[in-house]
């Protein structure tokens, strides 16, 4: 029998990282990329010592309550958490680590795409071409919001958020407003105007870019009441997390023309979408590929490993969340 540590591998996770995976543990692997059910996910954990999962998945309460007690450890390939009941695997004696860092770039790109794709109506034109619509030109055909030169306020300078800042500054000359729970330093504020609150932002906001992680702070944070204090015409961005929009607030908003557009990588209820979004001509829609790069899944999967590492190593792992 093997002295390595056996590991239940929810998703199918990139070659690279699955050959790391096989060399080092005895693992698990998920060959179809079924999404599993809880109760699937605790008959598959039997005899297992830690878990890599996704945030396709939901580790609440009861799923840390069921898992076998052989399990130490639940590996997030991801960065965000909000589908893990952090206090529930504490209590249950499982250590929990996530993937921070290694996606800003790709999430800022696509945050980028987002703004670029709702501004000057990509999803519009596509469907057009596609379709074999296309059949004028005018000076007043498909006109859009230009970008450059315009404010953007970012909710959530993090680590994903200052890139967003940075490659909108420094690409298309945006100005920068922020708000954050506490200011950055000089050198990370980068020349951006903070504001205490969302509040007093959003009135100064030709685009507005969330990029807060999904924490009961942050639910529904942009709801009827502060759409409101956008400019009319103004442009929203949503990459990190479904649940801070209140997608009604938000249909009423772009079918009032009070928002000229929205692009977003994440929803409420994913995968999936509100059949009301998607009817919208004014919206720029992706599935959550924010992380989504040949270069950032295999980074993401190897820090889930390093973590791995770490603990059957008896050493403090370097992305431990709980
Ligand atoms: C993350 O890492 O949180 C991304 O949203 C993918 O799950």
């Amino acid at each position: 029998m093997s002295d390595k540590p056996t590991i239940l591998v929810t998703r199918k996770l990139p070659q690279n990282v699955e050959d790391r995976l096989a060399r080092d543990f005895e693992a698990r692997f998920n060959v179809d990329d079924t999404l599993y059910t809880q109760e699937q996910i605790v008959e598959l954990a039997e005899g297992c010592d830690g878990i890599v999962a996704c945030h396709s998945e939901h580790f609440d309460r009861a799923q840390f309550e069921w898992l076998p007690k052989s399990v130490k450890i639940l590996a997030a390939f991801s960065v965000g958490i909000d589908w893990i009941d952090l206090d529930a695997a504490k209590d249950n004696g499982v250590v929990v680590t996530n993937t921070p860092d290694v996606l800003n770039d790709a999430t800022a790109e696509v945050a980028i795409l987002c703004m670029l794709g709702a501004a000057r109506r990509a999803s519009e034109g596509e469907r057009m071409v596609r379709a074999a619509e296309w059949t004028w030109w005018s000076p007043s055909f498909m006109v859009g919001t230009q970008v450059t030169g315009k404010t953007l306020g970012i909710v959530g300078m993090g680590r994903v958020g200052r890139i967003v800042a940075k490659r909108a500054k420094y690409g298309f000359d945006m100005n920068i407003r922020y708000s954050n729970r506490s200011r950055l330093s000089p050198e990370l504020e980068d020349g951006a105007t903070f504001h205490e609150t969302v509040e007093d932002m959003l009135r100064h906001c030709d685009f507005l870019s969330l990029n807060c992680p999904a924490t009961p702070d942050t639910i529904d944070l942009m709801n009827a009441e502060r759409l409101a204090l956008l400019p009319d015409g103004a442009i929203l961005v949503n990459t990190s997390r479904g649940a801070v929009v209140d997608e009604d607030a938000l249909i009423g908003a772009l079918n009032s023309g009070k928002l000229a557009a929205a692009g977003l990588d994440v929803y409420k209820g994913e995968p999936g979408v509100n059949p009301k979004i998607a009817e919208l001509a004014n919206t720029f829609l992706m599935p959550h590929i924010g992380s989504s790069t040949f270069e950032t899944r295999d980074a993401m999967g190897f820090l889930a490993l390093d973590n791995l590492d770490a603990f059957f190593l008896g050493k403090e792992p370097p992305t431990r969340v709980a």
